[in-house]
């Protein structure tokens, strides 16, 4: 997001990266509990036996492509269901689709036209909910709209946006024009809104005036102005209004428009353009091991049907549902269980505009009471905030109508697990902890809820068709309960094609270090049911509270301030995110470690990335332990920031250098935080 990489210490895929030690395996490797389907939830479920695995082992192209016919409606029938020339997939090649008809125009045209397709909460209390016919009417508009401001199929779309439906309108309006949309989390800077938008060469920006955060307004518009005005690709701004009257909101005459002006005047019929199977549906930006994230692409068909199906058989959509997913439609999840996969159902996606704990600790119990929900999708950071905030506040509140729950983002501990199990599920509901990746597109692995025995922490297996293994240093499979490095054995109609612009960093990242095999960057065991226990990312990425951020990146931010000589960024243990940010920092000479200056660090560090990305510890040092080759001994620093004896440092430049930084991180108070 900082301009520049400043010190050569990354060469990506290159280091070895290192298996995490620590609390988080030593507590999964002792669970024994397992909870069986009950009979009741199997016998309605979609899939309540392995005949779906068994199936798909036989042929998993053959399973995907009789699956893609039965449940999506196609324009064009496909040639070839796989084209795959490694690691470059085709899914479903000569075939013609629009995923925005698969998700609106054919439930609009049945009897659920009068279903609601979108449940909408704002933060401040205000609700409203579309059908899929008014759904169908927007996207139409907001789809002719772009067209009215010379997008054409191809041309991307940057959405920068808060949890508004106009966020899912707008989205499937790129869709049915096939213009690639490219959503940026609302709670990114503008500087790292600026990188995404260059990078994609996006020719307009849809933001909104002001979005709803705990009770004040950020500033998106704003941001957008000082983004958009360094993207010379940026020939309109949509912007929704939100705020009102709230919030002042400068438009620039020309460039400008309100979001309500333009749907006013556009037709209500925009028909749905075929488009080929493999055409670009979106890019989303996702941080790897360097400072520069990268822009993973997904296309239409083959993603279409991953997300449909894992949604129809992972939470077990039916019709009756009130399907939640808490994510922010920033992030993957959001993408492929808000919008794309329940809607693709016909389902009703909930969508909710704010915090967790606005204005009360019980808004997610309230919301879940207030509409019925059945099947809530959430992250493990939560619960354990929920944890620590105490059960009163799901106790106050009716959850009888959940049947399902979910996890996804990182690890959940077998604690976590069983508070969600008894505090929200009451002992009833069956719990999917869902393993995937931006790069994944769908869930990959994961329980049926009606086929899989569930073990507290454990993802469980690979979903139909899906090939995982756990392998060594040298990419040999692994014997049961022993850590290795999680890697997919077979391509899947979801998976990222490649980084926009950047095809080799693609082959680089995945599939180079195990060739043949995709690279997760996550560390895994199996256990002797053969079950997936995963471990955490083992690359240079920081996973704090599921958001991925890459040390490369803080550490480029820290590096760009004034005061800032050197800098490295470490993900330490946190109990309750999952992982907190540690940061290492040399200063320039001349200026002075103070109190004020960490605070700014952290500040700066917030300014250029996003809130999500501040240190959560400061600690200055007169140097870092670097190898002979300069790269930064990261999981010595972890090592340290964690109170783990040291490891081996022989291949230190200067030893003495972690002594000093350990005593100084000890000196300085860390344990007491
Ligand atoms: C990384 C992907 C895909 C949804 C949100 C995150 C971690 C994700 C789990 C899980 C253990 C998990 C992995 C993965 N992760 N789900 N159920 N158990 N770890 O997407 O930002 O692309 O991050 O999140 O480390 O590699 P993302």
């Amino acid at each position: 997001m900082t301009p520049e990489q400043p010190r050569a210490t990354s060469n990506p895929g290159a280091g070895a990266p290192t298996l995490p030690e620590g609390a988080l395996v030593q507590s999964l490797l002792k669970e024994g509990r397992t909870f069986p389907p009950a009979s009741a939830f199997r016998e309605r479920s979609w899939v309540g036996d392995r005949t779906p695995y068994e199936d798909a082992e036989r042929d998993y192209a053959a399973f995907w492509a009789r699956h893609a016919e039965a449940e999506l409606s196609w324009f064009r029938a496909w040639d070839k269901a796989l084209e795959w020339h490694l690691p470059w997939a085709k899914w479903f090649v000569g075939g013609q689709i629009n995923v925005s008809y698969n998700c609106v125009d054919r439930h609009a045209a049945s009897w659920r036209r009068t279903k609601a397709a979108i449940v909408w909460e704002g933060e401040p209390g205000d609700d409203r909910v579309l059908t899929y016919q008014d759904l169908h009417r927007e996207v139409q508009r907001f789809a002719n709209v772009l067209k009215e401001l010379g997008v054409q199929k191809g041309d991307r779309v940057t959405l920068y946006l808060g949890m508004v439906p106009e966020l899912a309108i707008a989205m499937l309006a790129c869709a049915r024009i096939g213009a690639p949309h490219s959503v940026v989390f609302g709670g990114f800077s503008s500087d790292a809104l600026r990188d995404r938008i260059l990078d994609q060469e996006a020719k307009v920006v849809v933001t909104q005036d002001g979005a709803w955060r705990r009770g004040t307004l950020v500033p998106l518009k704003r941001f957008a102005d000082q983004a958009v005005e360094q993207c010379p690709s940026v020939e309109k701004v949509v912007v929704l209004r939100r705020a009102g009257d709230a919030l002042h909101c400068e438009m620039a005459p020309g460039r400008d428009h309100w979001w309500h002006d333009l749907m006013e005047r556009a037709s209500a019929v925009c028909p749905a353009e075929p488009l080929d199977s493999e055409h670009p549906l979106y890019i989303l930006y996702t941080s790897g091991t360097t400072g520069k994230p990268k822009g993973v692409l997904h296309t239409t068909g083959g993603y279409l049907i991953g997300v449909h199906l894992s949604t129809k058989w992972v939470f077990d959509l039916k019709d009756e549902d009130y399907f939640w997913c808490t994510a922010d439609i920033g992030w993957v999840t959001g993408h492929s269980y808000i919008v794309y996969g329940p809607l693709s159902n016909g389902g009703t996606s909930v969508m909710y505009e704010g915090a967790p704990d606005w204005p009360d600790k019980d808004r997610f119990w309230a919301i879940v009471e207030k509409y019925g929900i059945s099947v809530i999708y959430t992250s493990p950071t939560l619960l354990r905030s929920c944890m620590k905030w105490g059960t009163q506040y799901p106790a106050r509140r009716d959850l009888s109508s959940l049947r399902l729950l979910g996890t996804v983002g990182e690890p959940i501990n077998p604690e976590a697990w069983m508070w969600y199990h008894e505090n929200i599920g009451h002992g009833r509901c069956p719990i999917v902890d869902t393993w995937w990746q931006t790069e994944t597109g769908m869930i990959l692995i994961t329980p049926l809820p009606g086929a899989t025995t569930t073990k507290p922490g454990s993802a469980t297996e690979p979903f139909p068709g899906v090939g995982a293994e756990v392998v060594d240093e040298q990419g040999r499979p692994v014997p049961a309960n022993t850590g290795g490095y999680l890697v997919l054995t077979r391509p899947w109609p979801a998976m990222l094609r490649t980084f926009w612009g950047d095809p080799e960093r693609y082959v680089e990242t995945y599939w180079t270090r195990f060739p043949g095999r995709y690279f997760t960057g996550d560390g895994a065991r199996c256990d002797e049911d053969g079950y997936f226990w995963i471990t955490g990312r083992v690359d240079d990425v920081v996973n704090v509270a599921g958001h991925r951020l890459s040390n490369i990146e803080i550490e480029s931010a820290l590096v760009a301030h004034p005061a800032v000589a050197e800098a490295a960024a470490i993900g330490r243990s946190d109990a309750m995110k999952g992982q907190a940010i540690s940061a290492f920092v040399v200063l320039k000479i001349g200026n002075e470690p103070s109190e004020q200056l960490r605070e700014d660090l952290r500040d700066w560090v917030a300014d250029k990335i996003s809130p999500i990305a501040r240190p959560d510890d400061v600690f200055f040092s007169a140097d870092l332990p670097k190898t002979r080759s300069a790269k930064i001994m990261r999981r010595l620093l972890r090592d340290v920031a964690e109170g783990r004896v040291l490891g081996d440092t022989t291949t230190l430049t200067d030893p003495a250098v972690v002594e000093e930084i350990k005593q100084r991180y000890v000196a300085e108070g860390k344990e007491e935080d």
